[in-house]
């Protein structure tokens, strides 16, 4: 499959732009946020519907290869550059056993999955999971069982993984045709304790006692293990997330690194502005979070640092779980994505850019047919247009994110309390290579924004490279045979002589936007 070809080709030509901006992007390399870590572009993958099996697993299928893995989505996944693969869930670790799904496959239970109702065959396992992500060359991340599981299993788990000496549990991996330890580094402290739909909800005292304990033990297996405590995911009305978070990160400060956040949103009011104002509400979530960090912190200066990992998040509300999905009996959370589900995805990131100094990771849940980019049927697959966003920013990985100053238009949707920047705007900057990336959603449904462009520390090149989106049918989506419509375009432009620190470039409305410039001196 030609991935490449799908971004449309290169024209040259000049930017003619004499109006007047109305907004302005002011950059300044020396103001570092943080580095925009590689696991930003992490994922994840839940036995759940046909994520796994019939999504990236599938035994028997001229599509896949010996080991039962399609090799169609594994093209795909790369693509997209997955760095980090989060596993087995989601709602269903609460309820897993992991030791269900090693050894011989023919000898594994089938168990009924509490969290989501379907028969678990166990034919895909720890050894199947951690072999994917090696012929990936993906970094793993464990859930562990933090609803009905216990301290001693998820123990077990990281003896099972990491241990090399001759132990029960690695004497079993090695039973099990693997010698080398897998070395898994990132586990998670359980999934959405904090919310009643999960098995073996807690309260926050009931889940740090627990996590805690957990934590110890996990590192008595493996002491360089990083470790991510399950933080908010409940924002309704009647839960106290910031008291979740807070006593989490009292409780587990000196054990954990990472905090999880959950956030999925939707347009059920059908609002095109309103849908993408939800920004507003990541930049204060991870600010209240940050905050909170800082405060568990305060007074404590060997305290280890302790960052963000949003480690599921996307667009999912037409295929929810009252939905017609679970007539089906298999297929389930199988969302059709379209053009402004593509919007979201820059959205999503210019606010993990924004913050780099404290999101270090996140997951896009999920990878394949389940709320996910890449969509399979028993004969091929497409691509939805969230991938397309998706895979460019990712090649933003490693550069430092940048604080610029944006000044735009606003936009006041219906039920949003305060104007927001029709710009929606995210900078960064790769030193090596003196590339600046200036990511722009505009997010006004009807006014194209004018711009002026303006990098303080040094001129810029004469020329800047345009990835778009942009496209009049805001519910354009994809389906098998026809999944070309809602793709991005490149072109080359020159802007300017090439001795000026500024250009202007008009943001067509309802548009996302790359610029990526390059700094001569
Ligand atoms: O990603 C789908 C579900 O959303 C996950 O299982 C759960 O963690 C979240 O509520």
């Amino acid at each position: 499959m030609q991935y490449r070809s799908l971004v449309l080709a290169l024209a040259v030509g000049t930017v003619a732009f004499a109006q007047t901006p109305k907004a302005r992007i002011k950059i300044d390399t020396d103001r570092v946020v943080g580095e925009v870590h590689p696991n930003l572009f992490g994922n994840f993958a839940e036995h759940l519907g046909r994520c796994i099996y019939g999504g990236l697993y599938e035994e028997g299928s001229p599509l896949s290869d010996s080991d039962g893995y399609r090799k169609d989505v594994m093209e795909a996944v790369k693509g997209l550059g997955v760095s980090v693969l989060r596993w087995p869930g989601g709602n269903f670790a609460s309820g897993y056993n992991w030791k269900d799904g090693i050894g011989p496959k023919d000898q594994r239970p089938v168990r009924v999955d509490q969290a989501w109702g379907d028969l678990e065959p166990n034919r895909f396992g720890t050894d199947e999971f951690l072999r994917y992500t090696e012929k990936l060359g993906l970094t793993p991340y464990l859930c562990i069982n933090a609803g009905l599981g216990s301290v001693e299993d998820a123990r077990q788990w990281v003896e099972y993984t990491n241990e090399t000496r001759h132990t029960y549990w690695a004497d079993q991996r090695r039973k099990n045709g693997r010698e080398a330890p897998y070395n898994v580094k990132i586990w998670g402290l359980g999934n959405e304790i904090d919310g009643p739909w999960q098995l073996g909800h807690k309260n926050a005292e009931d889940y740090t006692k627990f996590a805690l304990e957990a934590a110890k033990a996990m590192r008595r297996a493996d002491e360089s293990i990083k470790l991510i405590a399950s933080g908010s995911s409940n924002f309704g009305p009647n839960a106290d997330w910031i008291a979740w978070n807070r006593t989490v990160l009292e409780k587990l400060r000196d054990e954990i690194d990472y905090i999880s956040l959950h956030t999925y949103i939707g347009n059920q009011e059908n609002d095109f502005e309103r849908f993408l104002s939800a920004g507003a509400d990541l930049d204060h979530r991870i600010e209240v979070v940050a905050g909170l960090i800082k405060a568990a912190q305060s007074g404590r200066p060997h305290q280890h640092p302790i960052y963000i990992a949003y480690d599921e998040w996307n667009v999912w509300y037409r295929a929810r779980s009252n939905g017609s999905e679970f007539a089906t009996g298999k297929t389930r959370l199988e969302e059709i994505y379209n053009y402004e589900d593509a919007l979201a995805m820059g959205m999503f990131f210019n606010s993990f850019f924004r913050h780099a100094d404290v999101v270090k990771m996140a997951n896009l849940a999920q990878i394949v047919n389940v709320i996910a980019p890449i969509f399979t049927n028993k004969t091929g697959l497409f691509l939805q247009p969230i991938y397309f966003p998706i895979a460019e920013y990712g090649k933003q990985r490693g550069n430092l994110a940048l604080d610029a100053l944006v000044t735009s238009p606003k936009i006041k949707p219906a039920g949003v309390a305060t104007p927001l920047n029709a710009l929606d705007v995210s900078v960064t900057y790769n030193a090596d290579k003196r590339e600046i990336f200036v990511n722009v959603l505009n997010r006004s449904k009807s006014d194209d924004v004018a711009t002026s462009i303006d990098n303080v520390e040094g001129k810029l090149d004469g020329t800047v490279t345009i990835w778009q989106m942009n496209s009049s049918d805001f519910k354009a989506a994809h389906t098998f045979g026809d999944d070309k419509k809602v793709t991005p375009k490149v072109q080359v432009l020159k802007v300017n002589s090439g001795d000026t620190h500024t250009f202007g470039y008009s943001f067509p409305a309802h548009s996302l936007t790359i610029l990526k410039l390059r700094v001569r001196e």
